[in-house]
């Protein structure tokens, strides 16, 4: 069984994971609390901490898995999309571990490597092919047609700002800290979701829009803190309920267009929004679709998803290659 040792640094998260068959035995996730202060990841500041973590948390990732070093088969690292001086860290690194050891590289789809994360042996449920998948992330919101682990191909996608984006940008427009997605899911939970009304723009196809949210939150804010600048504070749980009811809306309307059309009810989210637990809890109650969804640790960045899409592509001696820099876009 092959071992491959996987390193994702292409955002805000540094980590490291060691995978045996599709089984993790490691995954460390250093992440970086410096761009808290700032309400959004600063690109230089990420580079420079996956600079300091990289190392230790390779180190720590094969010794928490209880191999030798001499035991990795392989060498796994997110080539793209992200941020391209965090990608460079990560690429670097495993670029120059592949060659002290000398053991292939593979390169890998941060995308792709969310929706493969379900393929790691201890996730709940396995998805069965085909199946269409709804990629929410920081970065990215896609619907995807997965018709096998190398073949997958985006039928709808934003076309502005991603989900995860959204969740962030009114959490901040409510002095709520970076990253604002996990602390709306919670208000929410204690709010009403249709106390406050947020149109979201319906565009064509499988596509989805997210930038006029952001400005309706923006001025409805403005106009209600006017008179009352505890607005926002008083209203904090039912704020959140419907700013994520909003967005919610706008990804199971399209999530549950694509699942008629195409005909497939095998239907997964991955992406850091899908720890989102309105949105698990929503796709729980459609009772004749088979919903993937996978465990917490596996829905925001990780390295085992990069080891777990590594192991598919090694099967098929797909290896990567020196000369190949990192992508800040990259196709699937
Ligand atoms: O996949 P991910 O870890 O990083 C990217 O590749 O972007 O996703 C991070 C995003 C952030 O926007 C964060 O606010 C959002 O996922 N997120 C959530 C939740 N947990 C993380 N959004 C809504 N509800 C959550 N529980
Ligand atoms: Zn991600």
């Amino acid at each position: 069984m092959a071992i491959i040792l996987g390193i994702e640094s292409s955002c805000d998260e540094t980590s490291a994971a060691i995978l045996s068959g599709r089984k993790i035995l490691s995954n460390l996730i250093a992440d970086q609390k410096v761009h808290a202060a700032y309400g959004g990841v600063v690109p230089e500041l990420a580079s420079r901490a996956h600079q300091q973590n990289i190392v230790p948390v390779v180190q720590e990732a094969i010794k928490a898995a209880g191999i030798d070093v001499a035991q990795i088969d392989a060498i796994a690292y997110t080539r793209g999309p992200g941020l391209l001086g965090s990608l460079l860290v990560g690429s670097s690194f495993a670029k120059g571990f592949s060659m002290g050891l000398q053991k292939p590289l593979i390169e890998i789809n941060h995308m792709q490597a969310h929706i493969l994360a379900h393929f790691i042996e201890d996730n709940n449920s396995i998805p069965q092919f085909p199946f269409l998948c709804l990629t929410v992330s920081g970065g990215h919101t896609q619907i995807v047609k997965v018709d096998s682990p190398t073949s997958m191909k985006i039928i709808g996608e934003t076309l502005d700002d991603a989900a995860g984006e959204a969740f962030d940008k009114a959490a901040k427009m409510m002095g709520i800290e970076y990253p604002g997605g996990p602390h709306i899911d919670k208000y929410a939970t204690k709010g009403n979701p249709e106390r406050f009304h947020f149109k979201v723009a319906n565009v064509g196809g499988y596509n989805f829009s997210f930038s006029g949210l952001k400005t309706a939150i923006l001025y409805f804010l403005r106009d209600h803190t006017k008179n009352d600048p505890d607005f926002i504070s008083n209203n904090i749980a039912d704020l959140c309920a419907s700013i994520q009811d909003s967005i919610l809306n706008a990804l199971m309307q399209k999530l549950e267009k694509a699942v008629h059309e195409y005909n497939i009810k095998e239907v997964a989210i991955a992406g850091g929004v899908s720890a989102n637990s309105a949105l698990r809890a929503r796709l729980k109650e459609k009772e004749h679709w088979k919903t993937h969804i996978p465990n917490f640790d596996y829905c925001t960045d990780n390295a085992a998803m990069i080891a777990t899409a590594a192991s598919f592509l090694y099967e098929k001696n797909d290896f990567g290659d020196l000369k190949n820099a990192p992508l800040a876009r990259m196709k699937f």
